[in-house]
């Protein structure tokens, strides 16, 4: 089985982008043939600064391999290093109807949110969809909102596979329930553009300074409260376990719940959980030659598989002649 699923590099990678795709790709890597990978072309749709993108693609590496991904067990690599996927991303642009493309949300939602409306941010589904289908990826884990981007993957790979002939697995998306959307600081989906993420390397006194600015409601301590309506709930089941998930749920619902210690309790559980791949993120990070040498290698394996399905994609619609 083939995983697949890639991650932007356009800010600090945070406790959303952890739960929702990071720890399910890495739990994967000794059962699956794996594929992970940091988006480059995609992020360029939002940073406009060269040393930010740079820095921002070696980190997101770094993140990936500190939290334990081994290199030598799956393809890791940098989208850009692989051209091929702009020709394919092309080909398939060619068969998107405007109506698909049109009605994705996440381009009005970043729009919304600021971010320039252009044509590469529109086409952004595109290009994810040449992502997937290039190395025939049969599940791809994301968080809940890629589920539209991955229909039209799906739907792109359908509609090529019937005007020119079965080429492409149709991907399955992999959506986990419990860490579907993870909540930001401000009760939001938890996003690098929103400006509400907990950075899952965050230390000292920043990472207190995020924890304590989670937002939650006025009721007094004593008065029960809704545990499923409440973001610092969310994040807190997201690293406690089970048995202590249950005694604070109950303290919410009999009342009895200070938000002020829960999200003390909260910011220990992050700091121990990261402890460990915080000083190997360190650790990387003093080494970027060797983090290039690791990702050219990786682009250099991900390129002879994306070489093979291209060629057939060519012949297929009658570019070779
Ligand atoms: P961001 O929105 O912060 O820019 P990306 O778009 O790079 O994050 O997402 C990378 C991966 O992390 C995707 O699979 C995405 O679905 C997942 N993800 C991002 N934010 C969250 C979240 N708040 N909850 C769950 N999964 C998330
Ligand atoms: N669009 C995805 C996101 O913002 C990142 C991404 C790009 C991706 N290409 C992909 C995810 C291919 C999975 C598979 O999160």
């Amino acid at each position: 089985m083939k995983i697949l699923s890639g991650i932007q590099p356009s800010g600090q990678l945070h406790i959303g982008n952890y739960f929702g795709m990071m720890k399910t790709m890495i739990s994967h890597m000794e059962s699956s043939d794996l594929y992970v990978f940091v988006v480059d072309l995609h992020a360029l749709t939002s940073v406009h600064d060269r040393k930010r993108l740079g820095m921002g693609t070696l980190e997101a590496a770094a993140d990936f391999l500190a939290l334990g991904l081994d290199p030598d067990k799956c393809t890791f690599w940098v989208q850009s290093d692989v051209p091929e996927v702009c020709e394919l991303t092309w080909i398939l642009s060619t068969l998107a109807p405007m109506g698909l493309i049109e009605r994705c949300h996440s381009y009005k939602d970043k729009v919304a949110k600021g971010i320039t409306a252009s044509h590469g941010l529109f086409s952004y589904p595109v290009l994810m969809a040449a992502d997937i289908l290039l190395y025939q990826a049969d599940r791809v884990p994301v968080g809940k909102d890629q589920k539209q981007h991955l229909e039209v993957a799906r739907d792109l790979a359908q509609k090529f596979n019937n005007t020119f002939g079965e080429t492409f697995i149709v991907p399955e998306p992999a959506i986990s329930q419990s860490t579907a959307i993870v909540p930001g600081i401000d009760g939001q989906k938890m996003s690098k553009s929103y400006g509400n993420t907990i950075p899952i390397f965050l230390e000292g006194k920043a990472l207190k300074k995020r924890v304590m600015a989670i937002e939650t409601d006025a009721t007094p301590v004593e008065d029960p409260k809704d545990p499923d309506k409440c973001n610092l709930f969310s994040l807190f089941s997201l690293f406690a376990p089970p048995e202590r998930i249950q005694e604070v749920r109950s303290l919410y619902v009999n009342g009895g719940a200070a938000y002020g210690y829960i999200k003390l309790e909260l910011l220990d559980m992050i700091s121990d959980t990261f402890a460990d791949a915080r000083r190997k993120k360190a650790d990387f990070m003093a080494d970027p030659a060797e983090l290039r040498a690791i990702l050219k290698q990786g682009g250099e394996k991900a390129r002879a598989k994306a070489a093979v399905t291209l060629d057939l994609v060519r012949e297929r619609v009658g570019l070779k002649y």
